[in-house]
């Protein structure tokens, strides 16, 4: 296998705070285009293991590649690896202050230093592809949490990443906002984004995912293509999981 093929590889990763371990070897390969989903228990370290993807966690042992470049402690190559990988949180952050198309070309023009009319048409295209071009003008406290979200993953797509990192994107929103949000995953996904989310919307995951990660206490427990992962897990502690999250 060429070394390309995988876009993320995280080999033996191990990360401290402090004295207290929260990842533990974790070993962990995304191919080009795959989806993977991240489940498992509050505090198993799903979002550590994805910051530590782009870096926004520093790691003591181990390594993690990115399209083919190592994450180091330079800023250079942090930067550039950054360039590669977007990353959607639970809360959207937008700027408060700024309309949703000056959201959107803040960092194009200022950071990527596009022309303000180029950053302007890419918006907007994203905008349409989350089906919310017609809200650019207002500011985000005008809009449902459902349209901040896919706003916030439009201004990620904003700088054409080749990974998405989500982490928990439906979370904080009321249940009749997620079905949008995963639907435009979805289409998304369909495009062949290479894609890390950590979700419990188990449908998603069914529906989307090419693989599913059981990650508990540091480390990852189980993987498996959805079907075998939900229907014949293997470990007690997926077990366990399992049957407490379809309770609800
Ligand atoms: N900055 C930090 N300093 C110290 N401990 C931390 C820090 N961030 C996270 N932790 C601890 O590391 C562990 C893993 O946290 P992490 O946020 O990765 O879990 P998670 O699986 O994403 O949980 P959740 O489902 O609640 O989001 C937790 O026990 C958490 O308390
Ligand atoms: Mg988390």
């Amino acid at each position: 296998m060429s070394k390309l093929e995988n876009m993320i590889e995280m080999n033996e990763v191990n990360k401290w705070y402090g004295d207290f371990h929260v990842l533990k070897d974790v070993n962990l390969k995304v191919k080009k285009g795959e989806r993977v989903v991240i489940c498992g228990p509050s505090g198993s370290g799903k979002s550590t293991t994805i910051r530590c993807m782009n870096r926004l966690e520093p790691f003591q042992e181990g390594q993690i590649m990115i399209n083919g470049l190592e994450l180091t402690e330079d800023v250079k190559r942090i930067r550039e690896v950054r360039t590669h990988v977007g990353m959607v949180f639970q809360h959207f952050n937008l700027f408060p202050h700024l309309s949703i198309l000056e959201n959107l070309i803040l960092a194009p023009t200022w950071v990527g230093k596009k022309p303000r009319k180029e950053a302007i048409e890419t918006a907007m295209h994203y905008l349409e592809r989350v089906k919310i071009a017609d809200q650019a003008d207002k500011y985000p406290n005008q809009l449902s949490g459902g349209q901040q979200q896919r706003v916030a993953i439009a201004r990620c797509l904003c700088s054409n990443p080749d990974i998405m990192l989500f982490d928990e994107p439906t979370a904080a929103l009321d249940p009749e906002m997620i079905g949008e949000v995963l639907d435009v995953m979805t289409e998304l996904a369909d495009d062949g984004i290479t894609m890390v989310c950590v979700t419990h919307e188990m449908g998603f995951a069914k529906k989307v995912a090419d693989r599913v990660i059981f990650m508990d206490a540091g480390q990852i427990v189980e993987e498996n293509e959805p079907n075998e992962f939900f229907d014949n897990p293997q470990s007690d502690r997926l077990k366990m999981f399992l049957e407490q999250i379809l309770d609800h």
